[in-house]
Order: structure tokens, then C-alpha cells, then sequence
């Protein structure tokens, strides 16, 4: 359909999204597979040597009005969405290697498009990080930070922030680091003020990648978690979102295996087609893998996996199709493949008076080509939403839930998983903001 630009939206004078004024820093924690194949990607792009294939900041199209107002602008035009020429990348890692060699190691990009980029690559060089191998077992940080406590360490991060900011007009700060152990929220968690009660006494709850959301929140920057740890999804980081407008979201980037259940799950729902057992197995050789390999890491990361199907399959409502789903997942740490991770799906279906039917898919997929975009798009979202008046202040958005394997909501309110809700969630939200109006779908007017 050919797409028609019309005058992008009728702002309300209320909510009147400011325009992406200047340079937006993006703060990356962990400078790893998939944060280096996102500052390559977006500097590839920036040459045009390459397209920025799997993101809809960049790619993606948005209907306004009718069907029949051929109106379907690039997002990008739509909304103020800050310019990845605009974009300037900071970062944290345990280990001294700048983008370029950290790009080297992970292995996901070739060597030609690297030596490409090489010279822009190399000018990111990781700061020191806040690390305690208490939290990720499998690795040995050797460029770590070093405080008298968990508060000290908060406030140097805090000194990163505020120098990068003397040379970027807004920050946005992204968790690529690795996964943390399992943590059950507690006492400390509860409260802002328990919180930073915790980080004066050192309060083993909390881990590292909530001292960086910590820091970030303080300083009114918005904070989005690639990872499965407990992070902002706690009482006391909540509330400090809210108080300093910095935006948050769900976590744990949702690329490969969980993308796919939460596009086949709501299909069998649509359909009333019944489910019996899930079996999900995977195997990667990177240095995610390495770290999932460790049980309390992988317990962090099944939590997270395994929420989905539950809030799909509503067994409550549908007991006879769902009650006794066996859901099972297995992550296995096989390096011959590095990057490359392959998943297998069985899935136990039965339909017209329970006759079982049986459905593979097996996903060979790129890890982090399919985090990348999403990476990219959360930083892109997330800094609209603080340059957005009715956003910036209600704390966690729900409508970035699309790119997540465990959304966050408010308190009460149970999740949307399935795919295809998060992106009218999503693209409903970008009408909102805009003035636009919102497409519900009914479409009865077509037939008067
Ligand atoms: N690739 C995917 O498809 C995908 C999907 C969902 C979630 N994730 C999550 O995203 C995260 C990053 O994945 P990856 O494949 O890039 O892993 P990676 O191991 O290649 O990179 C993680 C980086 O974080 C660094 N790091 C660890 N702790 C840190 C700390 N406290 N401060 C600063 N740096 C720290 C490590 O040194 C490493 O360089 C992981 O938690 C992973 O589970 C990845």
C-alpha cells in the first residue's frame, strides 16, 4: 500500500511531546554480544552500509485513520523519535576491551563488517564497573569499581552520568550485562527509603544491576533491563521512577524462543485449540550461555521464561484446554555454536473432542541479531516517553511490554503477553500521544 505523509498529528496542548532537540546518550551496561552488535549495527546504519532490519523505530509503519485514508507514515516520521545520528554510546563492563574487541570476541558480526567500523568502534572504551561475582558466578570482573559500600559505588556511577551528560542533551541508560542470580524481592525492597537504607549497609538484596538502575532513576534517567534480574521491578525503584519522571519498563529482551510462544500460544487460544505440555530446550555457546550455565542464573532466567503460556492460556477461564499444561525448560551451555543458538519446541496440542495433534518448531536463530533492534528500540522509546508530558511521570510503560519476556505493570494488573496485543498496545499509545485517533479494529463505519 503506498503511504500517504500528512501533517503527523494533532498534539493535545497538555501532552505535547517535545521535539528530539540534540544528542541523546545511551548509557550501556555490559558491553557484550549484544550491546556491540547494537552500537555497530546503529554506526552500520548510520553509513548506510547496512538496513536496520528488525526494528520498528526504524522500519516500521503506523496506520492513522481509516483504512481507506492510505495514511500509513514510517513511525520514525510520525513521532519525535531522536535520529541515530544523534545517538552517542557510553558503557560499563568488568573487562577493559573497547567495542571492537568486545565485538571480536562475541563473535556475532564478521570480521569484515568489524574492520569496517573499527576505527568508531575503539573510541568506546568501557568504564569501570560496579561488579560482585556473589551475583554472577561464572565470571571474574578485573576493571571493577571499587567503594566503601553499596551507596559509595551508587554515587560514582552517578559521577559517570553527570560528566557523559556535560556531552549529550539527554541519557537514556540499557542492562545488557549479564544475568544475576535468582532474588526474591524483601524488606529492603519495599520502600525507596529501606532502599537506600540497604545501600548505606550493604543489604545483600541488593545486586549490582540495581545500584546502576539506582543511579539512573536518581538522576531522572530513564532505565530499561535487557536481563531477567530482579532490577526496577521492586517497590522502591518504582517509586523513585515516579518521583524523578525517569521512564521504566518490563525486562529481559524477548528475541528468540519466548517471541515465538507468545505468537503461537494466542493462536491456539484464538482457536480454542487445547494444550497438554510444552517442552522447550535450547542450546548456546556464548557468553550468556556460559553464565546460564550456573543454576542460580538459570533460575533467574526460567522465572522469567516461563510467565508467558500461564498469562496466555488463562486457565482459570479455560480449564479444559489449559489446566494441566506441563511446561518445561531446559537452556543447555554448548559452545561449538557460540552466538548461534538453536531451540526446539514440542507442543502437545489436542482439538475436536481431545484428539492430540503434535507441533515442532525449531528456531535456528542469532541471539543477539534479534536483540540488537530491540535494544536499540527500547533506548529510542524510552527517551520519547520522558520527553512525553502523561508518560514521564506514571513510571513503568506498559506499552513497551512488545519487546519484553516479562512485562511490568501496575500493582493488581496481570500481564499481556501475546505479541499481537503488545503491538496495538504500543502503536495505540503512539497515536495517543499524538493526538491521534485510536484504531480499535470494528470497522463497522466501512459499511454504512
Ligand atoms: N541475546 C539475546 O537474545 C538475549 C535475549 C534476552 C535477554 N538477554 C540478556 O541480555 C544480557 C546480555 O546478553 P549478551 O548475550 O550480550 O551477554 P554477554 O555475556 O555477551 O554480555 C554481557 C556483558 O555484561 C558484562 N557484565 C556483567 N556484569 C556486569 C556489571 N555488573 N557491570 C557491567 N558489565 C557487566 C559482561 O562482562 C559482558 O561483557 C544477558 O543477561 C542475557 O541473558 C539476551
Amino acid at each position: 500500500m503506498a503511504t500517504k505523509k500528512k501533517s503527523a498529528g494533532r498534539p493535545k496542548a497538555s501532552d505535547k511531546v517535545a521535539p528530539a532537540k540534540g544528542k541523546l546518550g545511551v548509557m550501556v551496561v555490559g558491553l557484550g554480544a549484544v550491546a556491540t552488535t547494537m552500537i555497530a549495527g546503529v554506526e552500520a546504519v548510520r553509513r548506510g552500509l547496512a538496513k536496520p532490519i528488525g526494528s520498528l523505530t526504524q522500519m516500521g509503519t503506523i496506520r492513522l485513520g481509516k483504512r481507506t485514508d492510505n495514511n500509513s507514515p514510517l513511525i520514525k516520521d510520525f513521532i519525535p523519535i531522536a535520529d541515530l545520528n544523534d545517538v552517542v554510546f557510553t558503557g560499563w563492563d568488568i573487562f577493559k576491551d573497547n567495542v571492537y574487541e568486545s565485538a571480536k570476541h562475541a563473535g556475532v558480526l564478521d570480521e569484515k563488517t568489524l574492520l569496517q567500523l573499527k576505527p568508531y568502534l575503539e573510541t568506546i572504551k568501557p568504564m569501570p564497573a560496579v561488579f560482585d561475582q556473589y551475583y554472577v558466578k561464572r565470571l571474574h570482573g578485573t576493571h571493577v569499581k571499587k567503594g566503601k559500600n553499596k551507596r559509595d559505588l551508587a554515587n560514582q556511577l552517578i559521577a559517570d552520568i553527570r560528566n557523559f551528560k556535560k556531552k549529550v542533551d539527554r541519557v537514556v541508560m540499557i542492562w545488557c550485562g549479564s544475568t544475576e542470580i535468582f532474588i526474591e524481592p524483601t524488606a529492603v525492597h519495599e520502600s525507596l527509603k529501606a532502599f537506600e537504607k540497604g545501600l548505606d549497609t550493604d543489604d545483600i538484596g541488593i545486586a549490582p544491576s540495581q545500584i546502576y538502575a539506582y543511579a539512573a532513576l536518581s538522576e531522572g534517567v530513564p532505565f530499561a533491563n535487557g536481563a531477567p534480574n530482579l532490577t526496577v521491578d521492586t517497590a522502591a525503584l518504582i517509586e523513585l521512577s515516579k518521583k524523578n519522571a525517569a521512564p521504566i519498563c518490563g525486562k529481559d529482551f524477548k528475541t528468540g524462543q519466548t517471541f515465538m510462544k507468545t505468537v503461537l500460544a494466542p493462536a491456539f487460544k484464538a482457536r480454542m485449540i487445547g494444550v497438554s505440555g510444552w517442552f522447550s530446550t535450547n542450546i548456546l555457546g556464548n557468553r550468556d550461555g556460559e553464565v546460564l550455565d550456573d543454576p542460580q542464573s538459570f533460575k533467574t532466567k526460567e522465572e522469567s521464561k516461563l510467565g508467558s503460556l500461564e498469562y496466555i492460556f488463562q486457565p482459570e477461564l479455560y480449564p479444559d484446554l489449559y489446566k494441566d499444561i506441563y511446561h518445561k525448560i531446559r537452556i543447555n551451555y554448548y559452545p561449538p555454536r557460540g552466538d548461534d543458538k538453536e531451540a526446539w519446541d514440542n507442543i502437545d496440542i489436542f482439538g475436536w473432542l481431545g484428539y492430540p495433534m503434535q507441533l515442532k518448531v525449531n528456531f535456528l536463530c542469532r541471539d543477539s541479531i534479534l536483540a540488537a533492534p530491540i535494544a536499540l528500540d527500547l533506548v529510542l522509546f524510552l527517551d520519547l516517553a520522558k520527553r512525553t508530558p502523561s508518560l514521564r511521570s506514571i513510571g513503568i510503560q506498559e506499552w513497551l511490554s512488545f519487546y519484553l519476556k516479562s512485562p511490568q505493570t501496575a500493582e493488581g494488573l496481570y500481564p499481556e503477553h501475546d505479541l499481537f496485543i503488545q503491538s496495538m498496545k504500543l502503536k495505540n499509545t503512539l497515536r495517543h500521544i499524538m493526538g491521534q485517533d485510536l484504531i480499535t479494529h470494528l470497522g463497522l463505519e466501512y459499511y454504512d
